[in-house]
């Protein structure tokens, strides 16, 4: 268990969550001189090692190092200027850099941000109170708003100004906001990403999303000797029903192209599962609670947006705050919501139409199949079309 300094019984900030959302907005505010605490549910080595995706926008990666936290990335992350599209057995390259003016994208696990990120706070003195339980929010619609948590048997009541609710998907901020006080908006999808990382060599230098008539699949990595492989499974399909030899039959024909290239095997060191969904909660504060990254919305893996809307909510809240702290001016807090579900919604949409365009819908039919094949077509030969998933891809740095 790690604990940097003693309970404060009162903080500017109460940040509820060490995710990216979470601990970015922690060093922003730190840079600005606010003073906050990080309250998270689980314990340092279960957050760091947390598996999830890996890919940085340029606005993302220009942050960090902003913030003075880029140091491993800027050596370990991958950068890359294209992806590529499958489709038919063939492989077209998207120029990302060549159609954005030079931006790129750089790959490196959500994990290993967080790493840097817990790391830097703590070397900021900066607190993080890992293993607490029972979180809950209260006063949230006063100017002394209070959050309590239970830590080492003992009860803690915190107080602050603003509560950040960082707290991903299945945290408690979400539902601290009335029903009466919340819109949300929803889509699953009838299927899942099963992922695994494999002890080998990437089958090529960049991502590849491929469309198969057996489903979606897609190749990325973590390092020179780390693939990072997932495959289109059933909504309900358990680990159990994916033995590694599935896996790599599945992979090798639905990324396989046709002049004889295929993806190499290697040793799974890892396995998950993950539903796909959209979500969004509107808007995105109630009183002096403000909702950040997952905790008011998700988007599919598909677009590779989660993360960077994590960070890029966490850079508007950690400036609305700024200029409160600063000079007592509250319109940047009162616009927060309406700011950010800008560029959600854009993310949303993005997510949307990759997911559409990549997957075998159990119910889809022929036609589906037929459009889908052609807006990949266009995405491939019109520079119009993939400069508009270019931009996209790399993130817009206007929305
Ligand atoms: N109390 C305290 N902490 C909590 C609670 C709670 N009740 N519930 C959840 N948490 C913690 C989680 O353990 C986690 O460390 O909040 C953190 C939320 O982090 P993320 O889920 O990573 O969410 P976020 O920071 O918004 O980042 C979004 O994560 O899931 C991916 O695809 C998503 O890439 C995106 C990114
Ligand atoms: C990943 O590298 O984990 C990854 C890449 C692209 C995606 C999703 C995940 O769209």
């Amino acid at each position: 268990m790690i604990q940097t300094r003693q309970s404060p019984a009162r903080s500017q900030v109460a940040i509820i969550g060490a995710g990216p959302a979470g601990l970015t907005l922690a060093h922003i505010l730190h840079h600005h001189g606010i003073d906050s605490v990080v309250i998270e549910r689980r314990d340092r080595a279960y957050v760091e090692r947390r598996l999830r995706a890996g890919v940085l926008e340029q606005g993302t990666v220009d942050l960090f190092r902003a913030l003075g936290v880029s140091a491993r990335l800027d050596r370990e992350g991958l950068v890359h200027h294209g992806i590529n599209l499958q489709f038919s057995g063939e492989r077209h390259r998207i120029a990302l850099s060549d159609l954005t003016g030079g931006r790129a994208i750089t790959i490196y696990g959500q994990h290993e941000v967080v790493k840097d990120l817990i790391a830097a706070r703590l070397a900021n003195d900066g607190p993080i109170w890992f293993d607490a339980d029972d979180v809950s929010l209260h006063d949230l619609t006063s100017d002394k708003p209070r959050v309590h948590f239970r830590r080492d048997g003992r009860a803690h009541e915190l107080h602050c100004d603003f509560v950040a609710g960082c707290d991903g998907s299945h945290g408690v901020s979400r539902s601290a906001v009335p029903t009466a006080e919340r819109r949300t908006f929803e889509r699953t999808y009838p299927f899942s990403w099963l992922g695994i990382l494999a002890a080998v060599p990437p089958s090529l230098g960049e991502v590849i999303y491929a469309h198969h008539e057996r489903g979606f699949a897609l190749h990325s990595m973590r390092g020179p000797q780390v693939t990072r492989l997932y495959v289109q499974c059933g909504p309900d399909d358990g680990l159990d029903s994916w033995p590694d030899e599935r896996v790599w039959l599945e992979l090798k024909t639905r990324l396989s192209t046709t002049d004889g290239w295929t993806v190499q095997e290697g040793a799974v060191i890892e396995k998950s599962i993950t539903a796909l969904r959209s979500f969004v909660m509107e808007p995105m504060q109630y009183g002096q609670l403000f909702l950040a990254g997952d905790a008011a919305h998700v988007v599919p893996p598909t677009g590779a947006k989660g993360m960077n809307l994590a960070v890029a909510d966490a850079r508007v809240l950690g400036d609305a705050l700024a200029q409160w702290y600063r000079a007592g001016d509250r319109s940047l807090l009162a616009e927060y919501s309406s700011t950010c579900l800008r560029r959600v919604w854009r993310a949303e949409h993005f997510s949307w139409f990759m997911t559409s365009m990549l997957h075998r819908f159990p119910d889809g039919d022929a036609f589906q199949q037929k459009l889908q094949l052609s807006q990949l077509r266009y995405v491939c030969t019109s520079t119009a079309a993939a400069t508009s998933l270019a931009e996209n891809y790399v993130g817009l740095e206007h929305v």
